[in-house]
């Protein structure tokens, strides 16, 4: 009997190591890992790079609190400035942590402007932004409310592209409008980069921020930085987190300077935000990823990888209902419940994990080589024929 809480549905495997793309379980077994702890590991497993910025900032200083300076921080906060849309940086340690204090951040710009009651944040129903009561209240899910109530209030929803709603939700108490660029738990359900261009232009008009959660498809998961880079737009707050933590806990919110400036000292705070040892390996996360050949190879492998697998939805198109998604942010929806299939591709030691609507998500470190995504293919169409 396990002494763990029980509010996960675990697999019944363990795992000793990993390396690279693979992760090794207590019983011998070589597993190629398509889930990377969730679009966590984005250098894959036990990568040199991070385990020397870890040890030697561990063999430096753990922690400091907040109440002094953060050099690691201050550095790491530096090179995202430099290298994307925002001003300022604050350092927190999860996704949810880091999308609640998106809303905070946007209820705090309009509370300081004069206008307190503009506070209201609309969201995409069953969206995914997090597990605290403000995030589940902002992901507008029935089955993750439930039992929680009541929820917080201060969200409106409409439902994935329904836009005359969307528009029609819009009032004088919207603060913001926080979606996620390509849904992923939701089933890896990618707006349109028209569609994301169209939401800056309605935010401009109403004189609203644009929130865009990057938690899961930021940090080059996509082959560009953030996923949002395709449509050339510039948010208001983005919030990150997984990626760029490479599998230490890191969030993160960014902001421009027009709405940064609210966040006076103790208007937020974070014990484990921010810590060095967070920092070192954020850092160098970043020496990776920020390199524009890197983000290239992501794309041109990932493109491939999505050109394979549509093959196999053609070759079974009564399994395979549609391939979607953008870069090594990737869903196979099937055309029924996908549990069998994923049980059935890690019994051929490959690992892959569910969303939304029937949709299997293959997340592959974006270290992963040409022949580990061959691998992928060979076990995902050896499964597919099972199923004839
Ligand atoms: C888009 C998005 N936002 C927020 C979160 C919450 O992140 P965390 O689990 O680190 O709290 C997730 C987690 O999957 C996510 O995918």
């Amino acid at each position: 009997m396990s002494s763990l809480a029980n509010n996960y549905n675990r697999r019944k495997i363990s795992f000793r190591n990993g390396k690279g793309s693979f992760l090794y379980s207590t019983s011998g077994k070589k597993y190629l890992d398509m889930v990377s702890g969730i679009a966590v590991n984005s250098l894959g497993h036990s990568h040199p790079h991070l385990l020397k910025a870890l040890t030697k900032q561990a063999k430096r200083v753990w922690h400091i609190s907040n109440a002094f300076q953060a050099p690691e921080g201050e550095k790491l906060a530096k090179r995202i400035t430099k290298n994307t849309f925002a001003d300022k940086v604050m350092f927190v340690n999860s996704g949810a942590e880091a999308t609640e204090a998106s809303i905070k951040v946007a209820r705090k710009y309009f509370s300081s402007i004069g206008k307190k009651r503009k506070n209201r944040i609309i969201c995409i129903k069953n969206s995914f932004h997090g597990r605290t009561i403000a995030a589940i209240s902002a992901s507008g899910s029935k089955k993750m409310i439930d039992g929680f109530r009541p929820s917080a209030p201060g969200f409106d929803h409409f439902v994935f592209g329904d836009h005359k709603k969307l528009k029609k939700l819009i009032n004088k108490s919207t603060a913001a409008i926080m979606v996620e660029p390509i849904m992923g738990e939701g089933g890896i359900k990618v707006i349109p980069d028209w569609c994301l261009r169209g939401l800056r232009k309605i935010c401009n008009k109403k004189k609203i921020l644009l929130i865009l959660d990057e938690v899961q498809c930021g940090i080059g998961r996509t082959g560009k930085f953030f996923a949002f880079d395709y449509a050339g737009v510039k948010p208001d707050i983005v919030p990150i987190a997984k990626g760029i933590g490479g599998g230490f806990p890191i969030g993160a919110v960014l902001m421009t300077n027009k709405v940064a400036k609210c966040m006076t000292p103790g208007t937020h705070g974070s014990t484990f935000g921010g810590n060095p040892l967070a920092m070192s390996v954020g850092n160098a996360v970043l020496d990776i990823v920020l390199k524009k050949s890197f983000q290239q190879r992501i794309l041109k492998l990932s493109n491939y990888f999505f050109n394979e697998l549509n093959k196999i939805k053609n070759d079974y198109p009564k399994i395979i209902k549609e391939v979607r998604g953008r870069g090594f942010l990737i869903g196979i929806q099937l055309h029924f419940n996908q549990s069998n299939f994923i049980k059935s591709l890690e019994n051929n030691y490959l690992l892959t994990i569910r969303a939304a609507e029937n949709t299997i998500r293959i997340l592959p470190p974006l270290t992963v080589k040409k022949k580990e995504i061959d691998l992928a293919i060979r076990i995902i169409k050896k499964v597919c024929k099972s199923y004839k």
